[in-house]
């Protein structure tokens, strides 16, 4: 059955023979084990919410398998979920794309269903099925419908963060606060505004890697499930015409990618995920190439954290596929989708209806003429930044000069923030050191800095922030992130002191910390890399060892592809 990969035991025969004895568990015949054997890569689990609602979905799935004449068989493997994996689910990414790579390239299977959701399911998915380099395409548990409250639609998470902001600054009181929490998360699904979940379905779908229009249909609507049965036929005709991720994932294809990312206003954190997905298969997307695609993709769906509507709405818009109608013009649109349609195919007849225009924006009258991410550079991110400059919530400060607060880590960020006696006020630019892929380890969530408390009570709901850790794509505010070099591995942001001036001039991409350049060597100088007492054995320690910068993708070093021998 399946895969020509045997187990080894010195006798191929034997293997064959042994392998179809055991075969027979699940009542198959003989005439079975020709059929293209379907993995389904089944990250159900009761701790990744996100992920709990799949099993339905999975039994559609081998319906469609089935009846494209193929076997379904489905397997684990380990599923992490945001709320609840500690000290960050970025730490586990890499765990598992290697986990998914090599139960794909191990067991007996033609090809592979991958569901994904919660934020780094899908990207490591991706990275995994890139480098096992069999058919595979993508599919998601969806995202959550809407949330209300009084009246007022809810998103998770970014209503998360405003309503705890509030509640700190004073203005939502306890009994408010709990009830809005009773209504966040009010279906199954991942989070339903445009953050990192949304995000990557979008661009994974861009890419090519689903069934046209299933990255924005919601969890609970029953489209969820014919689509499932799609994709389990979707998956058996492409093993038959030998599509593997590596003639779908394209550099072409990422350009896509890359667009459906700038014309949502998607996550920040995609920028790294298609970095770290394109290396696997030997294509280099420079931080430079964002931010030229950025300049010329107009921001067109008018979706939150940046825009006014949910992942339900671009849903009864047309999702994705209306989408890239509209790009049309800037597509690859004869790049292939993994149902051997082109996009140029799969686009045409489809239009974006007049009756949801304040959702899907048109090329012409775009939400914003340029795409809704920007790379910053300059002496204190030498090797890139990035901020959403449609996130920012006071415009004033994307040009800004302020002297720097700084915490050493989110530890003690977390325990000096709102201490009465910090020196701080609204225009300070609070900086955060050794939070980055190697310093904390893992990159985790915390480049929104929380406004101290004294200020929030002042009416301020926005300053700068930089860091060299990552922001949830639900977040907002004018917060720099992914500053490369991070401060843990020598780069520059870990030589900023308290007072120093720093400017930031988002329309010129400029991130200059305003100190001599004699001042910063002499301080280069004397920087001595952080000492760990922790994580000093396991996974923990190799992550350390051998992560990438975000700029790189957040990989780890030996998991790219080997370089290709020079011929003699
Ligand atoms: Fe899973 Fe937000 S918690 S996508």
């Amino acid at each position: 059955m399946g895969s020509k990969r045997q187990t080894s035991y010195g006798d191929a025969g034997f293997s064959q023979f042994i392998k179809m004895a055991f075969q027979r568990h699940l009542g198959h015949e003989e005439e079975d084990f020709e059929k293209p054997v379907i993995g389904i890569c089944n990250t159900f689990s009761e701790v990744n919410r996100c992920h709990s609602h799949i099993k339905p979905m999975i039994e559609v799935m081998k319906q469609g398998v089935l009846m494209a004449g193929g076997i379904p068989l489905e397997f684990p493997t380990t599923s992490i979920g945001e709320m609840f994996t500690s000290p960050t689910t970025m730490l586990y990414r890499n765990l598992v794309a290697m986990d998914t790579e090599e139960m794909i390239a191990a067991q007996p299977i033609d090809g592979v269903i991958l569901i994904g959701g919660c934020d780094k399911m899908l990207p490591a998915q991706l990275m995994g099925a890139a480098s096992a380099n069999k058919p595979a395409i993508a599919f998601t548990g969806g995202p959550m419908a809407n949330g209300e409250y009084k009246g007022r639609t809810l998103g998770a998470c970014s209503d998360c963060r405003h309503f705890w902001q509030e509640y700190k600054a004073g203005t939502v009181s306890e009994e408010e606060i709990r009830e809005i929490n009773s209504r966040l998360a009010p279906t199954a699904g991942h989070c339903m505004v445009m953050g990192s979940a949304s995000t990557i379905a979008a661009c994974a779908e861009a890419l090519g890697m689903m069934v046209p229009g299933a990255a924005a249909v919601p969890a609970t609507e029953n489209e969820r499930l014919r689509l499932a049965r799609e994709t389990g036929k979707a998956i058996v005709a492409a093993v038959k015409q030998e599509l593997k991720p590596s003639d779908i994932m394209t550099e072409k294809a990422f350009h896509n990618a890359i667009r459906t990312l700038l014309a949502v206003g998607g996550s920040t954190n995609a920028v790294i995920h298609l970095i770290a997905i394109a290396k696997r298969l030997g294509i280099t997307l420079a931080l430079d190439h964002f931010e030229t695609l950025s300049r010329e993709t107009p921001f067109l769906a008018n979706l939150r954290p940046a825009g006014d509507y949910q992942m339900e709405d671009f849903y009864r818009a047309g999702g994705v596929p209306a989408l890239l109608k509209e790009l049309q013009p800037l597509l690859h649109d004869e790049e292939m989708t993994i149902t051997g349609q082109t996009w140029r195919q799969v686009l045409d007849g489809i239009e974006v209806d007049e009756v949801y225009r304040s959702v899907i924006k048109s090329l012409e009258e775009p939400l914003h003429k340029e795409g809704g991410i920007a790379v910053l550079k300059g002496n204190l991110a030498p090797n890139g930044a990035i901020i959403k400059p449609k996130a920012v919530r006071d415009r004033r400060l994307l040009t800004h000069r302020g002297r720097a607060v700084v915490f050493s880590s989110i530890e003690e960020m977390e325990k000096r923030v709102n201490d009465p006696a910090l020196e701080v006020d609204e225009n300070s630019v609070l900086v955060l050191q050794n939070a980055g892929p190697v310093g904390a380890p893992g990159m985790p969530e915390a480049g929104m800095i929380p406004i101290p408390e004294k200020l929030l009570k002042k009416g301020i709901r926005d300053m700068v922030r930089i860091s060299d850790c990552r922001m949830s794509g639900t977040a907002f505010g004018t917060v720099v992130l992914h500053v490369a070099p991070e401060a843990a591995v020598g780069g520059p942001l870990g030589l900023v002191r308290d007072g120093d001036w720093i400017e930031l001039h988002v329309d010129r991409r400029e991130l200059v910390l305003d100190v001599p350049e004699d001042e910063l060597k002499a301080r280069q100088e004397k920087w001595r890399p952080p000492v760990y007492e922790e994580y000093k054995r396991g996974y923990i320690s190799l992550y350390r060892e051998h992560v990438l910068q975000a700029d790189e993708g957040c990989d780890f070093d030996f998991l790219l592809p080997a370089p290709k021998e020079e011929k003699a």
